[in-house]
């Protein structure tokens, strides 16, 4: 079996579960998404939910990028780890008084408004501070992502966005709004997505709805179409670089921008996932009654993709040369969903064995949690090991 390249004997020394980060890997993709954003009016903002560790923020941020958060805390770490708060955009449809505060004290580049009553508490507050807070309004453009239906967001049923039909009644309070600023539209509609189809379909909307702003004598200079890009998760070793030029390319043919208007992105998955790997090692070969499990140290309070999304990580048994054979791979939690994969074919495997779980670094340590009374995972980085 095809394996990734990973320092084996290095690992061996290392307590598990840890996540394992391939700057390398990292450095890249960013180089990739810098050059092929190089010269245009693009700006990308990474979408900090998908992972905040400090050393990953700290790569992303020397590159000049800028951050999309949905918290007070992610922009606290946004700034914290370098990425400066004319880059940050704030979305989210929950945005609590002390959230709205710490954008408001930042200066933040810009909130994405998810509703009218949302709109209305952050014109107070930035009244009272004296200040105007520029705004581009979240719209549910109706899209269906063809993407998983937890991480699908824009759709009429979904909690994100404001809808077209209230678009009317939300410019009239913006307009009633002395400290508020309209700069933008946002429009985000789902994870994972694999299909250009469906971005060339959100560029069909943000086109009708620039021409609606336009009839309404509103210009729009932020166009944001949100993250989503997808990556390859059956192939890490061949292809471990999303596919940012042409994702790039299909929204310059598809959006031609117009004069003073910029196109803003906030990839999370993208950027991340490739370069991240749960690395965990075999307790036990548990022979079933049809089948052999592998007890792993890692479980779903590391990893909880698979168990909430069926997600699929390729696996890899990166200790062994032996014969491939079928095994399901499970963690130690008290939940029968708390598996990584069924029947899947990995080198004969023992005791003490390292498994590699891949394309874990987006959506996984950031969503580690402490059930059982686990600790967190730990993790380590290829260029200090
Ligand atoms: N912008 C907004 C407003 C978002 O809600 C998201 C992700 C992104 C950008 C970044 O999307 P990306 O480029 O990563 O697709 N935990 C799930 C994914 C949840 C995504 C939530 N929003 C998973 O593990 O698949």
């Amino acid at each position: 079996m095809i394996k990734g390249n990973f320092p084996v004997q290095k690992f061996e020394q290392l307590n598990t579960p840890f996540y394992y980060y391939d700057m390398e890997l990292l450095q890249t993709t960013l180089d990739t998404i810098k050059k092929a954003t190089e010269n245009k009016p693009i700006h990308i903002h990474y979408a900090v939910k998908a992972n905040a560790n400090p050393r990953i923020l700290k790569e992303i941020a020397t590159r000049g990028f800028g951050a999309d958060c949905v918290s007070g805390n992610e922009i606290l770490a946004a700034l914290e780890n370098g990425f400066p708060p004319d880059k940050i955009v704030f979305a989210g449809v929950g945005k609590s008084d002390r959230e709205i505060q710490i954008g408001l004290d930042n200066n933040i580049f810009c909130f994405n408004a998810e509703s009218i009553p949302e709109l209305e508490v952050l014109n107070t507050h930035a009244a009272a501070k004296g200040k105007t807070a520029k705004v581009a309004l979240r719209i549910n453009p109706n899209i269906d992502a063809h993407t998983h239906k937890y991480i699908t967001t824009g759709l009429t049923e979904n909690k994100f966005g404001i809808s077209r039909q209230h678009l009317p009644q939300t410019l009239k309070v913006i307009n009633a709004s002395p400290n508020l600023r309209l700069i933008g539209i946002h429009l985000h509609i789902g994870s994972q997505i694999t299909d250009p189809q469906t971005f060339e379909d959100l560029c069909v909307k943000i086109n009708e709805l620039r021409e609606w702003f336009g009839a309404q004598g509103i210009p729009l200079p932020v166009i944001n179409a949100g993250g989503g890009l997808g990556i390859n998760y059956r192939h890490p070793n061949h292809i471990p670089i999303a596919g940012f030029e042409s994702h790039f390319r299909l929204f310059e043919k598809n959006l031609p921008l117009q004069e003073g208007q910029t196109l803003h992105f906030e990839p999370g998955r993208s950027i991340v996932a490739p370069c991240g790997t749960l690395i965990t090692r075999v307790l036990f070969v548990k022979e079933g009654l049809r089948k052999k499990f592998l007890i792993v140290d890692a479980g779903m309070t590391d990893l909880i993709r698979p168990a909430l999304y069926q997600a699929f990580h390729h696996i890899e048994n990166i200790t062994s040369d032996r014969e491939p054979e079928p095994y399901d791979v499970a963690g130690p939690i008290c939940e029968s969903s708390d598996v990584f994969a069924e029947q899947i074919h990995l080198n004969n495997s023992t005791r003490g064995d390292l498994i590699a779980i891949r394309s874990a670094g987006a959506y996984g340590e950031i969503m580690a949690s402490r059930y059982n009374c686990r600790d967190l995972p730990l993790s380590h980085f290829s260029d200090r090991l």
